[in-house]
């Protein structure tokens, strides 16, 4: 069914000028952007948006990179929405992920991965209400 997922374009793939190459890939593979933002997270924004990982040994330097640089942020819907973003943008490690995914185009390590996408429904809605008031939903 017909269901929202929400990304990240990270600041590794901003920084490298991804930004335009991974949204087409995105809409080429049938999403539609429902809301879309460029901006940056601070210190305390990006703990909060992670704290599921808090207790993680790579907690520290998640939130560090992810306030390093502007990200791009989107809620994206499809068929299948959630699984079918995390076939197209292939394993958390690019050195994993499958030939033509987007992180093995543009990631460069586990931590550096070019985009984020959620995990489940429940969290689509948690990282999409984290980013986007009702209003900036189209
Ligand atoms: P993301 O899906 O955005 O959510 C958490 C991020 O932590 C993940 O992408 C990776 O970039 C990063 N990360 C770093 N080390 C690990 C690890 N060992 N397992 C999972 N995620 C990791």
């Amino acid at each position: 069914s017909t269901n929202r997922t929400f990304t990240m374009i990270k600041p590794d793939a901003v920084a490298n000028g991804h930004i335009g190459a991974i949204i087409n890939d995105i809409t080429n593979a049938g999403f539609k952007i429902i809301a879309l933002k460029y901006t940056q997270l601070t210190a305390e924004t990006a703990g909060e948006f992670y704290a599921v990982h808090k207790a993680r040994p790579f907690y520290g330097d998640l939130v560090s990179f992810m306030s390093s640089g502007p990200i791009v942020a989107a809620i994206l819907e499809k068929d299948n929405a959630i699984e079918d973003f995390r076939k197209l943008i292939g394993a958390t490690n690019p050195a994993e992920a499958a030939e033509g995914t987007i992180r093995q185009k543009y990631a460069k390590s586990i931590d550096a991965n070019a985009v984020h996408g959620s995990d489940s429904d429940e969290n689509a809605q948690i990282e999409g209400d984290f980013f986007f008031t009702a209003a900036e939903r189209f």
